[in-house]
Parts: C-alpha cells; sequence; structure tokens
C-alpha cells in the first residue's frame, strides 16, 4: 500500500496543505511542536477512523475554526488507478465520511480500505498499562483483516451495554432483570465465543512472528512468549471451541448475578480479557527494561503489518514517531532494515539520527508547514 498524497485543511495547527510522498522512506523532520506527530495523526485517522490521542474529535480541529478536512490519495499494490478516501470534521454535526467521493454512511464502512500501522513512544503502553490498552491493539489490528470480526464487536457492545442497563435497573425492578438477563447473557456469550476464537488465531501469528523478530534483533538471547489470557479463564487452545466457550461465558454469568448488581456491570466477557508477554519466562510489564519493553511494542506493531500483508496481499503505510532516537544501535539498524520495500513515514526532530539513512523523501517541518528538502 502506498499513501501519495494527503491533502488537510484546518487539521491542528495545518492550516492547509498537500503533501506528496514517495514509495520507500519518508523522513519529517523538524523541531518541537510544529506539526510532525498532527501530520501522522491524520494519515492514521483516514486509515483506521479514530485518532490516536484524541479523546474528542473536536480537538482535531483548529483552534477557532468550525471544520476540518482530512483527505488521502493511495494505491492499493495491484491496482494501477488511485482511491480515495475524505473525512470531513465538523465542530457543531456528525463527521461525513466518503470513499472515491461517494458518502459512505459509517465510518466502518472505510476501517481496511487505506490500511496503515502507527507506532509512537505512547505504545509503550502496550507493555507497560493495563488490558485495555491491548484490547485496544487487537481490536484495531483483527478489524483491519476482518470483517466479522467488527461486526461481531459492534453487536458484542450493544449485548454488553443492554445488559449492563438492566444490572444497574435491578435495585429498582428485580423481576424484569430475572425475566430477561438469560437473554441478553447467551447472545453476549454467543458473541464474546466468536471474538474470543479471532482474537485466539490473531495472537498464535503474532506470538509466532515476534518470537521470530526478538530472536533477529538480540541474536536468540531474548525469547518472547504472548499467550491469550482470556475472561473465561480457559486453557489457550480451548477457545478454539466456539461451542464450550459460549457455554462457560454463560454459567459464569448465570453465576454471578448477585455480584454482578452489587459492582453495577457485567464481570464475564471479552471486554475483560488480556494477553500475557513473557521475555525469557518473566512477566514483560513487570520486569522487562525499558529498551526491552519499547522493542516488544514495536515488535507488535511489525507483527501487525506482517499479518496485515499476509491476509491482504500488501504491507499498510508504516507510520513511526519519533521512534529511532529512542532505541540502541542495533534495534535501530534492525529496524531500518525492516523498512526496505516498504512504504515508511518516520518523524524525528534530530536530523543527524538519520545522517546514515537512506530516505527517499525528506520532508522539512515548521509550524505546520511542510517543504522537500532537496539535497
Ligand atoms: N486543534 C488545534 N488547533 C491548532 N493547533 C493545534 C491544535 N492541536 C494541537 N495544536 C498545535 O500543534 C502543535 C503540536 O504539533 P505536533 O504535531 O504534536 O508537534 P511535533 O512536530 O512535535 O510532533 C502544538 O503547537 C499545538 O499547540
Ligand atoms: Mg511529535
Amino acid at each position: 500500500m502506498y499513501c501519495k498524497k494527503v491533502t488537510l485543511e484546518n487539521f491542528r495547527n495545518i492550516e492547509s496543505c498537500e503533501i506528496e510522498f514517495c514509495e520507500g522512506t519518508n523522513i519529517l523532520i523538524g523541531e518541537n511542536a510544529q506539526g510532525k506527530t498532527n501530520l501522522l495523526e491524520a494519515v492514521f485517522y483516514a486509515s483506521v477512523g479514530r485518532s490516536f490521542r484524541a479523546t474528542a474529535t473536536n480537538e482535531m480541529i483548529s483552534f477557532g475554526k468550525k471544520s476540518a478536512c482530512v483527505s488521502v490519495d493511495y494505491l492499493c499494490d495491484k491496482k494501477e488507478k488511485s482511491d480515495n478516501v475524505t473525512i470531513r470534521l465538523f465542530s457543531d454535526k456528525k463527521k461525513t465520511v466518503q470513499k472515491n467521493h461517494l458518502r459512505v454512511e459509517r465510518l466502518s464502512d472505510i476501517v481496511g480500505s487505506f490500511r496503515s500501522v502507527l507506532f509512537c513512544p505512547e505504545h509503550l503502553s502496550l507493555i507497560k498499562d493495563g488490558p485495555l490498552e491491548r484490547r485496544n491493539y487487537l481490536d484495531i489490528a483483527i478489524s483491519r483483516i476482518n470483517r466479522r470480526y467488527i461486526a461481531s464487536l459492534q453487536r458484542y457492545g450493544y449485548f454488553l451495554k443492554q445488559r449492563n442497563a438492566l444490572i444497574k435497573s435491578a435495585a429498582q425492578d428485580r423481576s424484569a432483570f430475572d425475566a430477561t438477563v438469560d437473554l441478553w447473557s447467551e447472545q453476549l456469550a454467543a458473541e464474546a465465543a466468536e471474538i474470543s476464537f479471532y482474537r485466539l488465531e490473531f495472537i498464535k501469528r503474532v506470538a509466532s512472528i515476534v518470537f521470530d523478530c526478538f530472536a533477529d534483533m538480540t541474536g536468540e538471547k531474548e525469547r518472547v512468549d504472548i499467550v491469550y489470557r482470556g475472561s473465561a479463564s480457559l486453557d489457550e487452545d480451548e477457545y478454539l471451541n466456539k461451542e464450550a466457550v459460549k457455554q462457560k461465558y454463560i454459567s459464569l454469568l448465570s453465576s454471578s448475578h448477585e455480584r454482578e448488581i452489587f459492582m453495577g456491570s457485567t464481570l464475564w466477557g471479552i471486554h475483560k480479557d488480556d494477553i500475557e508477554i513473557k521475555i525469557n519466562g518473566k512477566n514483560a510489564r513487570s520486569f522487562a527494561s525499558q529498551g526491552q519493553q519499547r522493542s516488544l511494542a514495536l515488535a507488535l506493531k511489525l507483527a501487525e503489518g506482517e499479518i496485515c500483508k499476509e491476509e491482504l496481499g500488501d504491507y499498510p503505510v508504516f507510520l513511526f514517531d519519533d521512534v529511532l532516537s529512542e532505541l540502541d544501535e542495533t534495534r535501530r539498524d534492525y529496524m531500518l532494515l525492516y523498512a526496505t520495500g516498504k512504504q515508511v513515514i518516520i518523524t524525528t526532530c534530530e536530523a543527524s539520527a538519520f545522517k546514515n539513512l537512506r530516505a527517499d523523501k525528506k520532508i522539512l517541518v515548521v509550524n505546520g508547514s511542510y517543504s522537500e528538502i532537496k539535497e
């Protein structure tokens, strides 16, 4: 996949710009707070329909403006003509989404069209923080390659919301709760089984890629194990049996009513899942060094790209925000080697870190403006 051109209007500190990228390595160089990450955020937004740092859509609209526009022209490997995704954001109404200039109703209709994988320093949270980060990683990565997963996840979200509302109303109306709770539990359990199956399948693939990546990066000194820890507390492979998983969730849910009413929410389900990551047998969250954690997070992202390529035939565009300056030399070399033959957009504030790097395009970023550096 090749991101050819990005056109932005009133996106954060970028009033208006049109940037052409080349295939290969593109480097955005600039001092702090100039708009490097903002540009990556826009590209990523066109790809997954969510920002990796804004909590509200409005944050992405330039201060004092009423709307913003992100438009990306991209080319899939086997196609001759490029495609376009355009998203318009408004401060006072719903955003609009277009694929090849035709309106699409839902953002989820374009997820998976223009594919990118982002890595930024905050992704250390994938290893360091709680399970939510790791579930988000799974959801974004699997959604990109599997539309049934997106549909299941949406249904699960709906059933969970309904079931939680029912739990909260149980104090006022216990008989309504008793009459309908099992119905919601069963539907929730069925979707949970479906989602667990896809998550396990995906994690097994990630585990094998990350294992190899670490072996290469560390001369086989570091062994990484990644295991699915589903909320049903089954052994990993048991998650492949959807009917058994569904029955397990039904039984967990039906035996927890009183505790759920006390806690005010659903206590079992894929919204409680986690992934366990170990380096040389020790839990990475508690025991890995900062550098190991960073490399792990990066390896998880590279795995996302590899699986995308296996499933869909071409690599996604890799967006690396401020990454290389934080890696030691061996790991940096590994990364740069990895980047060969793929489209990569990297940001940095130290041009010196790229002295030896053959970049196909260098772009200087100053105060929301972008200009090519010709040497
Ligand atoms: N909604 C917004 N409108 C205008 N400027 C914004 C908005 N959000 C962030 N900014 C500005 O963008 C700049 C940060 O850009 P960023 O891309 O994160 O910098 P960097 O080049 O260091 O990656 C800051 O100066 C910030 O004030
Ligand atoms: Mg930045």
